[in-house]
């Protein structure tokens, strides 16, 4: 007799643009199949449409693990590291933190936000274009994929324009720089978030920290540690999420070039085309991390509680039996719905800000570089696996 323990995959990690067959035979043989995180740890795979929505909505599945002490590392190996960052909270603590966020995200706040966002990617691409006059290849990575996003975080949380340099260096080293240097960087951004506070409370603007020093004045509980783990936590959620699904979108766009002219020849095909770059591009490799709080039977499968499911959005944005052709890259497919902000009490609460980033991108690139093309052969490219939100760490294009 065979085991769950014999039986159990080594977590698939290939290139997240080759994820395709594998998630195809998945959702066919093992839609709910064990499988040994790259930590080492036994999780759950799920990998079709229905069971990863269902699961995201269902209050007996949480971020958090039933029983904390006994908890395996999948919690540090994947949901530190993924698109929400540090936010894997106990329920109480997730509901305040979205109670705080959420005005920041406001249709209000997103009207006015839009002009920082046009000017941050224009601002982008007249450096591209000014690249362009001595060496006609450029890193769009580079030069706009990568700095655009940070510079719109600094925006949302109200970090005035000269202090812009110091916060990206600091944001870099808290996500990439490893144990001292790391350490020391979330002291020192510890550190300017309590300045930056000090100077809102005397010259409060439409930004998330201004919004914060106005929460604290409510709840004396609410101190500079939590402000700043919040501020952290924006930084982790919103930065590479965004930086990659550029990447992507313009690699997807430009390897169906039919599209791209589609693009260039109507604006207003942004929106169709910016969901249909989440669907195809939306976060694979490790998905999205959630702890059985009961024994629950998905689809036929025995889950105890607490055991970890990674619930793969990649895989069920793929799933034909929701989309029909799902491989094909098709911005005018009638179901546009996909699960690539997530769903249920955790969607992105940043997903409006993203799409309001990712639109004007695809729009201004149609607009100012019509003959946009590659200068590298797609494989060619390297094309992260390492990472939950996986992308591409150069891009050179040409026109
Ligand atoms: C949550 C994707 C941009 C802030 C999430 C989740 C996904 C996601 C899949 C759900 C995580 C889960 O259920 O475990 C993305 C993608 C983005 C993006 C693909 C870019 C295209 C942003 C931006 C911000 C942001 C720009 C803010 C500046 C957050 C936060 C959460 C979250 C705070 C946690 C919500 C919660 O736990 O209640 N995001 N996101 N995201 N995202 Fe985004």
């Amino acid at each position: 007799m065979t085991t769950t323990e014999d039986r159990r995959l080594p977590f698939p990690r290939p290139n997240i643009l080759e994820l395709a067959p594998l998630y195809e035979a998945l959702r066919r043989e093992a839609p709910v199949v064990a499988v040994t995180t790259p930590a080492g740890d036994p999780a759950w795979l799920v990998t079709r449409f229905d069971e990863v929505k269902q699961l995201l909505g269902d209050k007996r599945f949480g971020r958090s693990h039933p029983a904390p002490e006994q908890a395996s590392k999948i919690n540090r190996a994947a949901v530190l590291e993924g698109p929400s960052g540090n936010y894997e909270t106990e329920a109480a603590d997730h509901s305040r933190m979205r109670r705080l966020l959420t005005p920041a995200f406001s249709a209000k706040r997103m009207n006015r936000l839009s002009g920082d966002v046009q000017a941050l990617v224009d601002g982008c691409i007249d450096r591209m274009v000014a690249a362009h006059d001595t060496d006609p290849v450029v890193d769009l990575h580079a030069l706009l994929a990568l700095p655009m996003p940070i510079g719109v975080i600094c925006a949302l949380l109200g970090v005035p324009e000269e202090d812009a340099p110091l916060f990206r260096d600091l944001s870099d080293r808290m996500g990439t720089a490893s144990g001292a240097d790391a350490h020391a960087a979330r002291e020192e951004f510890g550190r300017y978030v309590t300045r930056l506070a000090e100077a809102k409370r005397a010259n409060p603007g439409q930004d998330v920290i201004s919004d914060l020093v106005a929460a604290q004045a409510a709840d004396e509980t609410f101190g500079y540690a939590e402000m700043t783990r919040l501020a952290v936590g924006l930084i982790f959620a919103g930065h590479e999420t965004t930086v990659n699904r550029i990447g992507l979108g313009v690699l997807f766009l430009m390897t169906r070039r039919q599209h791209w002219d589609d693009l260039v020849a109507d604006p207003s095909r942004v929106n169709a085309t910016v969901e249909e770059i989440m669907r195809l591009g939306a976060p694979g490799d490790l998905g999205l991390v959630r702890y059985a709080h009961e024994d629950v039977s998905v689809a036929g499968v025995d889950i105890a509680r607490g055991d970890a499911l990674v619930l793969s959005i990649n895989a069920a944005n793929r799933d034909p039996g929701e989309y029909g052709a799902a491989e094909e890259f098709d911005p005018d497919r009638p179901e546009r719905a996909h699960l690539g902000f997530g769903h249920g009490a955790h969607f992105c609460i940043g997903a409006s800000l993203a799409r309001v980033e990712l639109r004007t991108v695809f729009a201004t690139l149609a607009r100012r570089l019509p003959d946009l093309r590659p200068a590298a052969e797609l494989d060619e490219l390297d094309v992260r696996t390492g990472h939950i939100t996986g992308g591409v760490t150069t891009l050179p294009v040409t026109w």
